[in-house]
């Protein structure tokens, strides 16, 4: 619906877009997406070579830099991130205030608003350099918030970084290490692992990612924009449908009953959907789902999990959904979440901290977008107009008279 309010006089035309189907925000030479046709570039690389060939700090430095990294430009910006994986020791206590059963991802919002307070010299957001220390503190403590998020709710000792591992392994020794025992790190799950985070990485212009930049127009510090595109990930539409889609999973439970689920989603009077299937902008298969489908049979291959039932399951509702023809006929496919969920459950990683996960390779794409975003000094404030639809001027009535 494009709909032109020529009776506002001074203040113009206006485009009526609810959901922003049709609207450019912004500019960007980070991410380039062809829903139709299933493409997605970062910076005009396809996102299958990266994926095969890239770990994932490469990658963040592709989107944040420009450029994937030489040799040298690789070790400088690993040791950059590895000098500031640790929190700082007082952050433990901002853990500490949650209650143990909150979700991770409301912790992680809450911890990364907090590093506002504990970095205040990011917060000239004009400054190319700071900017530049925002961007690395980010990619490198993240994952230890992430984890300790997982730490805390399990009640198990806070695990510190090992920086002499990668990325991806450190933050799995970090959630499954304990002061007992060392995590024993599984090249194949770590290769899985970070195509996760590179697949992940960055979307253009999602919701978390619009909220990113919509706080940042405003000046806001990089630590309190993130955290906003935490929130806005969170939801079940968006980052939080790799977590639903297992519930889903779980709630659907046998075989038998995928039929009746199938038909609830189909029935418009019923509010339920498939979990993990469908997308805004691809009407093709998403092409980040046929990679991370690979890799979903290279894990279960790898854990010997082909006959676990609830894997069986998941199998079985991708292969009803792609014959029937409701779903065929909408273009709702697989999407990535369907299969990274099922990789990361394989993995031993709980539900709950799936988004979470989702959040910490989002962070890549988001710092990229808020950096690109302030380094243009025409940027404005976002500021959306409304189809105002409420009642027109009217008087006021004394409370005693209403
Ligand atoms: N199950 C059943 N029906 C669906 C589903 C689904 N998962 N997704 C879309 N539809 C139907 C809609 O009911 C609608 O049918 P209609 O034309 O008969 O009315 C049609 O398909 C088009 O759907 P829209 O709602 O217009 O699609 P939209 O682009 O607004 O939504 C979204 C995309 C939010 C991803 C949706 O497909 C969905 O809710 N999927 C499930 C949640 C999910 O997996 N989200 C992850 C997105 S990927 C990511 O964030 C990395």
């Amino acid at each position: 619906d494009v709909i032109d309010i020529r009776n506002l006089g001074k203040y113009g035309y206006f485009t009526y877009d609810p959901g922003f189907m049709s609207t450019a925000a912004c500019n960007s030479a980070i991410t380039f997406i062809d829903g139709e046709e299933g493409l997605l570039y970062y910076r005009g690389y396809p996102i299958e070579q990266l994926a095969e060939n890239c770990d994932f700090l490469e990658v963040s430095h592709l989107l944040l830099h420009g450029e994937l990294p030489d040799h040298n430009q690789r070790e400088a910006f690993t040791s950059a991130i590895r000098q500031h994986t640790m929190l700082h020791d007082q952050m433990a206590d901002v853990f500490r205030g949650f209650r143990r059963d909150a979700h991770p991802m409301a912790v992680m919002i809450a911890v990364i608003g907090a590093m506002a307070a504990f970095y205040p010299d990011n917060n000239d957001v004009n400054n190319p350099e700071s900017r530049q220390v925002a961007a690395m503190r980010l990619l490198a403590k993240v994952p230890t918030v992430a984890a300790w998020s997982y730490k805390y709710n399990v009640g198990q000792p806070f695990i510190q970084p090992k920086n002499k591992l990668g990325y991806a392994e450190n933050f799995m020794h970090m959630m499954f290490a304990t002061p007992c025992e060392d995590y024993e790190p599984n090249p194949i799950l770590a290769k899985a692992f970070e195509r996760i985070l590179i697949l992940h990485a960055d979307h253009e212009q999602n919701a978390s990612t619009s909220t990113v930049r919509l706080v940042g127009s405003s000046g806001a510090n990089p630590f309190a924009c993130i955290a906003a595109g935490i929130a806005s990930l969170w939801g079940p539409s968006h980052g939080g449908a790799n977590e639903a889609t297992l519930n889903m999973l779980e709630e659907i439970g046998d075989i038998s009953r995928i039929g009746e689920f199938i038909n609830r989603a189909k029935d418009k009077t019923d509010s339920f959907r498939l979990m993990g299937f469908g997308h805004r902008v691809y009407r093709n298969m998403d092409p980040r789902a046929s990679i991370m489908r690979k890799t979903c049979h290279e894990v279960l291959n790898e854990l010997g999990l082909h006959d676990d039932p609830m894997f069986k399951l998941a199998m079985q509702l991708e292969k009803i959904a792609l014959e029937d023809d409701y779903f065929v006929s909408r273009k709702l496919y697989p999407n990535v979440d369907f299969y990274s969920g099922i990789v990361m459950r394989a993995m031993g990683i709980p539900n709950s901290m799936f988004t979470a996960i989702f959040a910490l390779a989002r962070t890549a794409g988001w710092i990229s977008q808020w950096s690109e975003m302030n380094a243009d000094t025409e940027q404005k404030i976002g500021r959306p107009r409304q189809l105002y639809l409420g009642p027109e001027r009217r008087e006021f009535v004394p409370l005693h008279q209403r």
